[in-house]
C-alpha cells in the first residue's frame, strides 16, 4: 500500500484525496491541467484556443473543501511555514497555530532561536521547529522548503513574515539601507511566495500563502518617518492581489495582513517614546499595542478551509488606530 508521503508525491493521488465528490465541480491535477493545456496549444495554461478561434474556459484547481467538512475554522492535519517566527510576530503567529491544532510549524529564521522559541517548542513537542534560512536568498527557501516537506511529507501555509523597518527622515536614506530593506521586505517575501507556489503546484496541494504587510502601507506611521519601509510593504501588499489572481487556477490562495503597532522589538523604541501616550492620543482608536497572538485568528482563518473562497485580500489588525 502506498504511503501518505508517497501519495503526496502524486499529484493526480493527492488530488483524488482532496477533491469533494460533486459532479459539478472541476477536479483536475497541476500535470493535467498542464497536459491539457498542451494539447490545446495555450502557452500559459490560462486560455485555450481552439482551431475555430473560439475561447475555451480556462481549468481551474476547485478548492472547495470535501463535502464532509465540519466547517470548523482549524489547521488541523496542515503543516506550515512561518518566516521569522523565532520571536515577534512570527512566535505569536506560530502559537495561535499551534492552539488551532496545525499539525506541524516551522519557523524559517536566519539567527538561533532563543528562550521564548524554545518554551513553545517544549509546550508543543516535535510540532514546533527552526530551520535556518535567509528569506533574502531564493537557493537557501527552495532548500529549507525542500527540507520540510522530506522531514513532514507536505506542506500546506507559508506566512512571509520576516521583516524589518528603519525609522529616519526620507532624505537620509542612502542606497544601502534602502536596499537592505527592500531585499528582506520584498524580495525574500516574493521568494518565500513563489518557492511555496511552486511545491503547492509540484505536490497537488491546494496551499494558502498569507504576508505580513502592514498599516503603513496603506498611510504614514505618523510615530517614526519610515517612508522606505511603508514602499516595501504597499508593495507586498499589492503583489498578494496579482498573485492570487494569477494562481488561483492552481488553487492556491494568496492574502495579507496589515498590523497596527503590535509590542515586538521592532516598535521597543516607539513605545519607550516620552510623547508615545499623546501620539497614540491623537492617532485614535484603541490606544495600545497589540499582543503578537491577537493577530493569529486572522492568520489562522486565511489558511484554513474556512477561507476556501477567499483571495486577493488584506485584513488590517490594527484596533482602528491611525485609520483615516
Ligand atoms: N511590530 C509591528 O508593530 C509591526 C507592524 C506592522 C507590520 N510588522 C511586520 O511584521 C513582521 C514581523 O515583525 P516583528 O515586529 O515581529 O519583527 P522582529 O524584528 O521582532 O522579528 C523579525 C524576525 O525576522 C527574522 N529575520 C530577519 N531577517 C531575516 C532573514 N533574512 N531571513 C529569515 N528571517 C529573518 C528575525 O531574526 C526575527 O526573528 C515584519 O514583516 C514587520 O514589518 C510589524
Amino acid at each position: 500500500m502506498a504511503s501518505t508521503s508517497d501519495k503526496l508525491h502524486d499529484p493526480s493521488a493527492i488530488d483524488n484525496l482532496t477533491q469533494p465528490p460533486q459532479a459539478s465541480s472541476i477536479t483536475m491535477s497541476p500535470a493535467a491541467i498542464i497536459s491539457e493545456a498542451a494539447s490545446n496549444g495555450a502557452s500559459n495554461g490560462t486560455t485555450n484556443s481552439n482551431d475555430a478561434g473560439q475561447t475555451q474556459a480556462p481549468v481551474f484547481l476547485n478548492t472547495q473543501p470535501d463535502s464532509d467538512h465540519d466547517w470548523k475554522i482549524t489547521l488541523r492535519g496542515k503543516v506550515v511555514a512561518i518566516t521569522g517566527a523565532n520571536r515577534g510576530i512570527g512566535l505569536g503567529l506560530a502559537q495561535v497555530c499551534l492552539a488551532n491544532d496545525a499539525k506541524e510549524v516551522y519557523s524559517l529564521d536566519l539567527f538561533e532561536p532563543g528562550e521564548e522559541f524554545q518554551q513553545l517548542a517544549i509546550a508543543n513537542p516535535k510540532r514546533f521547529h527552526y530551520l535556518n534560512c535567509d528569506v533574502t536568498n531564493e537557493e537557501s527557501v527552495i532548500k529549507t522548503i525542500d527540507q520540510i516537506v522530506a522531514q513532514s511529507g507536505r506542506i500546506d501555509g507559508m506566512i512571509a513574515n520576516a521583516g524589518m523597518t528603519k525609522h529616519q527622515p526620507a532624505l537620509n536614506f542612502d542606497r544601502p539601507q534602502l536596499e537592505q530593506l527592500f531585499n528582506l521586505n520584498v524580495f525574500g517575501a516574493y521568494f518565500c511566495a513563489t518557492a511555496a507556489a511552486k511545491k503547492f503546484i509540484e505536490l497537488g496541494i491546494k496551499g494558502s500563502i498569507v504576508f505580513t504587510a502592514s498599516m503603513t502601507s496603506y498611510r504614514p506611521n505618523r510615530a517614526g518617518p519610515s517612508a522606505p519601509y511603508g514602499g516595501t510593504k504597499a508593495a507586498v501588499r499589492n503583489m498578494a492581489h496579482t498573485l492570487a489572481m494569477e494562481w488561483a487556477k492552481h488553487g492556491i490562495r494568496v492574502n495579507s495582513i496589515s498590523p497596527g503597532f503590535v509590542r515586538t522589538q521592532m516598535t521597543a523604541k516607539i513605545e519607550s517614546a516620552p510623547d508615545f501616550q499623546l501620539k497614540m492620543q491623537y492617532y485614535g482608536g484603541m490606544p495600545r499595542l497589540a499582543d503578537p497572538r491577537e493577530l493569529g485568528g486572522a492568520y489562522v482563518y486565511l489558511l484554513s478551509e474556512g477561507a476556501t473562497y477567499t483571495t486577493g485580500i488584506d485584513i488590517p489588525v490594527a484596533g482602528i488606530v491611525g485609520a483615516w
